[in-house]
């Protein structure tokens, strides 16, 4: 039951294209984000110990998005391909970027969206110009940190940043130790989702029921009811109910998958995002009683242990990474993606918050100090156990004609 929930977020995106009248390139952006949203909710059952599931693809999609503007090559090219960004070509970032101010900023009396980037970086770190303002697409900006000194401080910082972004509801996203001298930067993103419901359900009507996790064992859990019209349907082949439950405003939904027998590997199986579009543009109205559990999820995932599986490998391998564009020290990785998502549903409605960090760092101690002896200096040539100096002198000038710079 608990994993049906993953469409909460999956659906989201086909929900808001299909609710506003969006430009081509926000509705393929859309589509990419049920295809990504799909095929890694497929290789998280992979794992069979694996129970509960939630996560946010538009979360993960904007942190990844915003590692993606300082990829190059094959680092970018696998990126692409699992996101389906490459569905918009060249257009992706400014899609998202149009997604983000139209979709994932909004505070109505009933519904709030909040989406928030913002990079985090060593303060040894000279950040790319051409990055920092490639960045503003998706509203973030650069936050210098003092990781190497004052690494607890920093993360601290970034947890509170997170903290803050989603209303408290994920207070601490990175463990104490995250960051360390040889971090180059963290790429946050932190959703905040909090809805009425249109028809919200009456407290009255909660009471104690079984919830059956098989047809043998039962969880003893509060369970909400309500009488109204819904779009309801129904999928013969998988004896798939389905259940769209609109949060007030009408702009967001969230919609139920529930097979009557139990089966719910076999809808899985049947998962594709031709088949659930056209599952979801069947159903219509109808006087139905719902029975929903209230519920808590709270999930945590480490995505650099995912992501490869489903094609993305380059941007964690030291010798193959390019992340050219974030920073001019050429060698850049990424060794740890985290993704964490809270939702609680009740009878007033629905509060959930998701945040991705992606963390990049620079290999063998690169974020050491740029020395580059390119005009005279003062030398010396010591014996270090007694500090005799054997030779001294200075590089006015090395051997070689002298030339105008211009014509160098
Ligand atoms: C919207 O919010 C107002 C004020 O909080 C509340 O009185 C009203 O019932 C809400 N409407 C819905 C549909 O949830
Ligand atoms: C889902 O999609 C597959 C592949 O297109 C198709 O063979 C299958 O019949 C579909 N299942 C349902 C239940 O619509």
């Amino acid at each position: 039951m608990a994993r049906i929930m993953l469409y909460v977020s999956c659906l989201f995106a086909v929900a808001l294209a299909k609710t506003l009248d969006l430009d081509g390139d926000v509705a393929k952006l859309s589509e990419s984000n049920v295809q990504f949203s799909i095929d890694l909710y497929k290789k998280l059952i992979a794992d069979p110990s694996t129970e509960n599931i939630m996560f946010s693809p538009v979360s993960v999609a904007a942190a990844m998005a915003m590692t993606h503007l300082g990829a190059k090559g094959d680092t970018a090219n696998q990126i692409d391909e699992v996101f389906r960004f490459n569905k918009l070509e060249g257009k992706f970032h400014s899609a998202f970027g149009e997604l983000h101010g139209l979709l994932l900023d909004k505070t109505a009396e009933n519904v709030t969206i909040k989406s928030s980037n913002r990079v985090f970086a060593n303060d040894q770190l000279k950040v790319l110009e051409d990055y920092k303002n490639a960045l503003t697409v998706y509203g973030a900006q650069v936050d210098s940190l003092d990781f190497a000194k004052n690494p607890e401080k920093s993360v601290e910082s970034i947890n509170n940043w997170i903290s803050e972004k989603t209303d408290g509801k994920i207070p601490s996203m990175l463990a104490k130790d995250s960051v360390d001298g040889n971090t180059a930067l963290v790429i946050a993103n932190a959703l905040y989702f909090r809805g009425n419901w249109h028809s919200k359900f009456s407290e009255q009507q909660t009471e104690q029921r079984a919830f059956y996790v098989s047809h043998y064992t039962v969880v003893k859990t509060p369970f909400m009811f309500q009488r109204g019209k819904f779009r309801y349907g129904y999928v013969e082949e998988l004896t798939l109910q389905i259940v769209e439950l609109p949060y007030a405003g009408k702009e967001y939904s969230m919609y139920v998958l529930l097979p009557e027998n139990f089966d719910l590997k076999k809808v899985e199986a049947n998962l594709n995002p031709e088949n659930l579009t056209r599952w979801i543009s069947e159903i219509g109205y109808r006087t139905v009683d719902i029975t929903l559990p209230k519920f808590k999820l709270e999930e945590s995932l480490n995505l650099h242990e995912v992501l490869p599986k489903l094609g993305v490998t380059d941007v964690f391998d030291q010798s193959k990474a390019d992340l050219s564009g974030l920073a001019k020290k050429p060698n850049l990785n990424v060794d740890q993606i985290l993704h964490k998502a809270v939702l609680e549903v009740n009878e007033e409605g629905s509060v959930a918050a998701a945040a991705t960090t992606v963390r990049i760092v620079a290999r063998s101690l690169d974020i050491r100090p740029e020395f580059v002896a390119n005009h005279p200096f003062l030398w010396a040539i010591r014996h270090e156990g007694t500090g005799l100096v054997l030779f001294m002198g200075r590089l006015q000038r090395p051997e070689g004609p002298l030339m105008n710079h211009d014509e160098f």
